[in-house]
């Protein structure tokens, strides 16, 4: 008798993540057998892991920090999209061990803004996002594939928002942070893609006061699901999507891969999550 398929994500920490609920959740919903948990994992353990989980069942796994640059290393096949943001949340084990790694974070943020605001049209104007890190990447590698025809970076660290715009391209054009309100006014879309605003960081101090009510405003934090970014957008009158429906929405291929079926994300999926 086959196994059911086993997947998890790996992390460190990775108590904190509710990939488990959501993956646990879908398994429920579509009376599929299967498995998925959480595994910390320390940078020492990391490829070890990755050897040994598909032997004992596994078929896939998700990944978050401090991992997801570094499974790259380990991939034996990697998606353009993950060679492009230079990182993976979605590895895949074939039969014969081999690995194949994705990344479904630029997928989920997109879906989640298409899903949230409908009548939101990429090639309308340019997007603003705030932050450069990781997330950044995954957002600025979504955005351009959509058809936004600027994007326009602001970093606290300027040097780093710089060095996105090498890497990506001449479609980004990098302001100062303490000037980002002021193109505010030109925005379709913007993005805090910063940890500002979450839970026991910082405040977000950037006065969003020249905002046009049209604009879309996403947050890539989702605790708490109302940041002060989004209610100081919500306040001017623009549609505002949170945080949460990108990591609903990034678990979607993975799933599809390793179960079988390709799952929903709404308000069901969403409080599940939340409960
Ligand atoms: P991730 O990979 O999740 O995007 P990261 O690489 O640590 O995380 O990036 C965090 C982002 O939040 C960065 O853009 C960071 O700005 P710096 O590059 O200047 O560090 C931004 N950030 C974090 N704390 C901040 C703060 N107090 N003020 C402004 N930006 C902040």
């Amino acid at each position: 008798m086959t196994q059911s398929p086993k997947a998890c994500v790996i992390g460190n920490p990775i108590s904190h993540s509710l990939s488990p609920k959501l993956h646990g959740y879908w398994l429920k919903r579509y009376g599929l057998p299967g498995e998925y948990t959480a595994l910390q994992v320390t940078e020492g353990d990391l490829e070890e892991t990755l050897r040994m989980l598909p032997s004992q069942g596994f078929v896939g796994v998700n990944v978050t920090l401090p991992h997801k640059v570094e499974v790259l290393q380990y991939a034996d096949q990697i998606t353009d999209r993950a060679t492009l943001i230079g990182a993976a949340n979605t590895l895949t084990f074939k039969e014969d061990g081999r690995i194949f790694a994705d990344n479904t974070d630029g997928y989920g943020f997109i879906s989640n803004l298409r899903q949230g605001a409908p009548d939101w049209d990429p090639k309308s104007g340019p997007a603003v996002i705030f932050g450069a890190g990781g997330a950044a990447r995954a957002v600025i590698v979504a955005l351009a594939d959509a058809g936004v025809p600027e994007i326009i970076l602001t970093n606290r660290t300027r040097a780093k928002a710089e060095a996105l715009r090498a890497d990506f391209g001449a479609r980004i054009r990098v302001v100062d942070w303490v000037q980002a309100g002021s193109v505010l006014e030109d925005a379709n879309v913007v993005i805090n893609t910063t940890s500002l605003g979450m839970k026991g960081a910082a405040e977000f101090k950037v006065s969003l006061d020249a905002l046009r009510p049209e604009t879309v405003v996403t947050d890539i934090v989702y605790n708490p699901l109302r940041t002060p970014f989004l209610k100081a957008a919500e306040k001017v009158g623009c549609t505002t999507v949170d945080g949460l429906g990108m990591l609903l929405h990034q678990g979607v291929p993975g799933f599809e891969r390793w179960f079988g079926k390709r799952p929903e994300v709404d308000e069901e999926t969403r409080q599940a999550v939340l409960a």
